[in-house]
């Protein structure tokens, strides 16, 4: 049972407040959505957790640890921030040896972690010549080889079909009922809104709202009325 817990976190570049003081837990058995328009602070926030992003306050922990203090990160958390991973040159199998040996993990896990992608037909072209949604399926896999607790995910339904929209909400469903932690972004609410249990809406790099997603929804009639009042609304954007 692994918790992520953000307290307090803040991240400035320049003369942008990236994130201000921004605080949520993502609970195992949950899908936490953390949700927000382009530039919100999404990506800045989940860099932070993950000990890529350096914040100048506050605090990101992983069952009480910081990211870069745990013994087997990547049997902890598994973490897809960017598609840049997979070389195109590289068979997606090949790839997945490389991640598994630089990860020290059993090599029987590829087999597993391209089948729970739908991956295995596709495994040994070059990923080259893969769709962008192959792509996102791929880093999945390669976040999968740990058997992680908790899933870390940047916007993972962009470049998915509507069918992998589906597939990937059902295998974040499985693991969260699992008792595993899923904490996913996005800035499309509409894809995730029937994924989640949880959601944190950040705006300007501030929370404007967390709660259950049922809460979101009687809040303003439905989710997405909700999510785009609290949003758009006028006033305090940068
Ligand atoms: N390395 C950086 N250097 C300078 N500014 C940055 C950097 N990273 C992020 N920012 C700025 O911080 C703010 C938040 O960016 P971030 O990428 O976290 O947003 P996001 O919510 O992930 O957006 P998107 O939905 O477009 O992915 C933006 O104004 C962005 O320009
Ligand atoms: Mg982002």
């Amino acid at each position: 049972m692994t918790r992520l817990v953000l307290d307090g976190l803040s991240k400035t570049y320049g003369e942008t407040a990236a994130v201000r003081d921004l605080s949520f837990t993502a609970e195992p058995g949950r899908v936490t959505g953390f949700l927000g328009p382009n530039g919100a602070g999404k990506s800045t926030t989940l860099r932070m957790l993950l000990g890529l992003v350096r914040p100048d306050c506050g605090s990101a922990t992983i069952d009480g640890r910081a990211y870069a203090d745990l013994t087997r990160p990547s049997n902890t958390v598994g973490a897809v921030v960017d598609l840049a991973g997979a070389h195109p040159g590289m068979t997606g199998h090949r790839h997945l040896r490389v991640a598994a040996a630089l990860g020290g993990h059993d090599p029987g896990r590829i087999d597993e972690v391209l089948e729970q992608t739908e991956l295995t037909g596709a495994a040994h072209r070059r990923t080259g010549t893969w769709s962008t949604g192959m792509r996102q399926r791929l880093a999945l896999a390669t976040a999968l080889l740990g058997d992680p607790d908790a899933l870390v995910l940047d916007e993972p339904t962009n470049g998915l079909d509507p069918a992998g929209v589906h597939w990937l909400r059902q295998l974040l469903r499985r693991r969260a009922d699992a008792g595993r932690t899923v904490l996913i972004s996005s800035h499309q609410l509409s894809e995730v809104e029937h994924s989640v249990d949880d959601v944190v809406v950040i705006r300007g790099g501030n929370a404007v709202w967390s709660g259950s997603v049922d809460e979101l929804r009687a809040s303003h009639g439905t989710v997405e009325e909700a999510f785009l009042a609290l949003t758009v609304a006028t006033g305090t954007s940068r």
